[in-house]
């Protein structure tokens, strides 16, 4: 199981170091995403280091930008690319999303591309189309031995953060989609994962993996998730 900590846009520098002693202690191996300004200070021996975002274009006049060449000089291994948060708040195009997944793999970072349908979309029967849509925008043009080196993750815009979940079978019908496309990837499940729908989402055989959000801050239910995953 490949467990990925998204930080979002979280913690001061006090509270990474402070946060970071507090997860040095979890037994599983997982990949964690905090913000740009806590890189320098990742340093943990139980995890890899992901960014949670990344330029479209190489190093250059580019203010406010960081470039994959650079998240590589720190050692960033993962990155997510095409939340739905940066979907909606930064207008964050199918376009851009395929030139940073360009611009990591040149850096042999391993992007981890997030699709997802709303609320909406899903009322009106169109989270096929919507995932075939993102995923088919993102990797334009990527060769299949590029292609082979995404993961993806699976995360109904619906489902985050609001403690609500799709049913197993909605789950495995989406992942079954996205396999259409990539059958040998990694695939990841995001939103709402929790110690209370851990024991749901377990019935699901094609999750490889988890993306979490807000339980990546909560160190004890984040052991305790942890916990219940692994028995
Ligand atoms: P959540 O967020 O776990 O808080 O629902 C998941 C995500 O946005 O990656």
């Amino acid at each position: 199981m490949l467990i990925v900590l998204n930080n979002k846009c979280n913690l001061t520098k006090d509270e990474f170091l402070s946060y970071q002693e507090k997860i040095a202690t979890i037994d599983e191996e997982f990949v964690l995403c905090p913000s740009y300004t806590h890189l320098a200070n990742f340093n943990l021996q139980n995890a890899s280091l992901g960014a949670q975002n990344v330029s479209t274009t190489e190093m250059g006049a580019y203010t406010g930008e960081v470039a994959a060449s650079q998240l590589s000089s720190f050692n960033v291994k993962y990155c997510l690319v095409g939340h739905s948060e940066r979907r909606t708040y930064q207008h964050e195009t199918y376009e851009e999303t395929n030139k940073k997944i360009k611009e990591l793999l040149k850096y042999d970072i391993i992007p981890i591309l997030c699709v997802g349908e709303s609320k909406e979309e899903k009322a009106l029967n169109k989270t096929k189309d919507i995932i075939e849509k993102e995923i088919l925008g993102a990797i334009q043009d990527l060769s299949d031995s590029e292609k082979l080196k995404l993961i993806i993750a699976y995360e109904p815009i619906w489902s985050i953060g609001t403690g609500n979940i799709p049913t197993p079978t909605e789950i495995t019908e989406v992942l079954q989609i996205i396999k259409n496309i990539f059958p040998t990837n990694t695939l990841l499940y995001g939103g709402s994962v929790t110690e209370e729908t851990v024991t749901t989402l377990q019935q699901c055989p094609l999750i490889d993996g988890y993306l979490l959000g807000g339980i990546s801050l909560k160190v004890e239910n984040l052991k305790n998730f942890l916990k219940k995953m692994t028995n």
